[in-house]
């Protein structure tokens, strides 16, 4: 993404942020086949946290079942759950540093099993909905 924002000027930034955002965008076909436990885990995780894990519900920033806070965090819902995965792998590796400041409590608390089942859930928030 690198050379393709840099060679965007502010004006050209503003006037794609806005056309993209009055798309609605078709959803992906799901690329996760999880099990009940997942879907299960991945719901209480994305609508309460994990008290254990001091890890607060993704949808305190999110919005409710990912569903997104205008200016303030993406939505999640129906989005790709390799997607997903990959965003918080790369938190976790250090690789990526947008949005780090916020994502990056947050992704220290997870391991591979809760991002399984948060990818999973929120992937199949999209295909629930279509
Ligand atoms: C403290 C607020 C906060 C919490 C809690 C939070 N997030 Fe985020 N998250 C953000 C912000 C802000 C961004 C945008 C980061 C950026 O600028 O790239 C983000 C981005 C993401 C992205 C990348 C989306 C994309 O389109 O690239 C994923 C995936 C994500 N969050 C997953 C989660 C999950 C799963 C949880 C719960 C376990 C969670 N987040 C909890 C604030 C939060």
């Amino acid at each position: 993404m690198a050379p393709v924002a840099k060679a965007l000027d502010a004006q050209k930034r503003a006037d794609f942020a806005a056309f993209l955002a009055e798309q609605s965008a078709p959803y992906a076909a799901p690329s996760a086949h999880p099990t009940p436990g997942q879907l299960q885990r991945g719901r209480l995780l994305v609508r309460v946290g994990d008290e254990s894990k001091q890890l607060q519900a993704c949808a305190n920033c999110h919005g409710p079942d990912g569903s997104g806070e205008r200016y303030a965090a993406p939505y999640l819902a129906g989005q790709s759950a390799v997607y997903l995965a990959n965003a918080i792998r790369e938190w976790k590796a250090g690789t990526r540093h947008s949005g780090e400041k916020q994502m990056g409590p947050v992704v220290l608390r997870l391991d591979d099993e809760d991002i399984a089942a948060l990818s999973a859930y929120l992937e199949s928030l999209g295909e629930a909905s279509h």
